[in-house]
């Protein structure tokens, strides 16, 4: 099977702003390509769990937003006595509960949610908040997460690409082979208008039953630094920026204390 990636790139940007909540498609094949890519889950928890150590001794419970499959979550619940988890995918969701179980992981919006209750650490891995629309979306998703924290609590968001480290028009693909499939992705990111980006993804899975494609599109925000920072005094925290190149794809961290 062909795709014609033209037409999704005339597709309606709102239209894949949804599609940034992952798929069913998409939530299935998820650990096996990240596990694939050497994404070391474990390894990131531990440096987040150290950073909220250093401002927070005595930090005992944490919250991760938008946690995905919830592989954060399977160290930070041996790293906290009480953890939970925010997602919107229900498919996400439901690997996170198979995999955490007794784990609560609530359906939100990162921009939106409300857990009810306060955490000593709050984080978002893994660039989702380059989901936000623009510095108001930016402002409410930092919003949310820092007020559910104390006063004291830490605030650990991974951004997406600043815009002078995105490479426009950057192309990249994996090759991964499970134990009962093997699964190819490409993809493309290249700025639409200003500070939009779109990147579009092309699967290919080939396992028992046969060979079968789908695509993803998402959109991006390049935020400057500025934007984080500004979120997060905007949000009541003070905040730094790390550049650790061991987390995630090296986009550093920035870490903000609730005042
Ligand atoms: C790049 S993945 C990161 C998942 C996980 N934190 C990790 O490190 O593997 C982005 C996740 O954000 C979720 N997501 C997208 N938009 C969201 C929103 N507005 N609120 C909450 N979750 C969202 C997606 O469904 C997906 O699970």
């Amino acid at each position: 099977m062909t795709t014609d990636m033209s037409a999704t790139a005339t597709r309606d940007d709102e239209g894949a702003r949804k599609a940034n909540v992952y798929s069913a498609e998409v939530s299935e094949l998820y650990d096996l390509v990240y596990k694939g890519r050497g994404k070391n889950y474990a390894h990131e928890s531990a440096v987040v769990t150290e950073l909220v150590r250093a401002r927070r001794p005595g930090a005992a419970s944490l919250l991760d937003v938008a946690c995905g499959t919830g592989e954060h979550l399977r160290t930070f619940r041996l790293m906290f006595d009480e953890v939970e988890g925010v997602e919107l995918s229900p498919t996400m969701r439901a690997g996170a509960s198979v995999k955490v179980p007794g784990v609560a992981v609530h359906d939100g919006d990162i921009r939106l949610f409300d857990t009810g209750r306060t955490y000593d650490a709050v984080c978002s891995l893994f660039g989702t908040v380059g989901y936000m629309t623009d510095t108001a979306e930016l402002e409410a998703a930092v919003g949310r997460m820092a007020a559910h924290l104390p006063t004291g609590g830490v605030l650990i968001v991974e951004p997406w690409y600043f815009p002078d480290r995105f490479i426009d028009g950057h192309i990249a693909g994996d090759l991964v082979r499970g134990a009962d499939r093997t699964v190819t992705r490409v993809m493309r990111v290249a700025r639409t208008t200003g500070s939009t980006v779109r990147q579009e993804s092309h699967w290919s899975v080939a396992d028992a039953t046969g060979v079968r494609h789908f695509d993803q599109v998402q959109i991006f925000t390049l935020f400057e630094p500025d934007d984080y920072t500004a979120a997060f005094r905007r949000a009541g925290c003070d905040v730094e920026y790390i550049e650790s190149g061991d987390i995630g794809d090296g986009r550093g961290l920035f870490v903000g204390v609730r005042q």
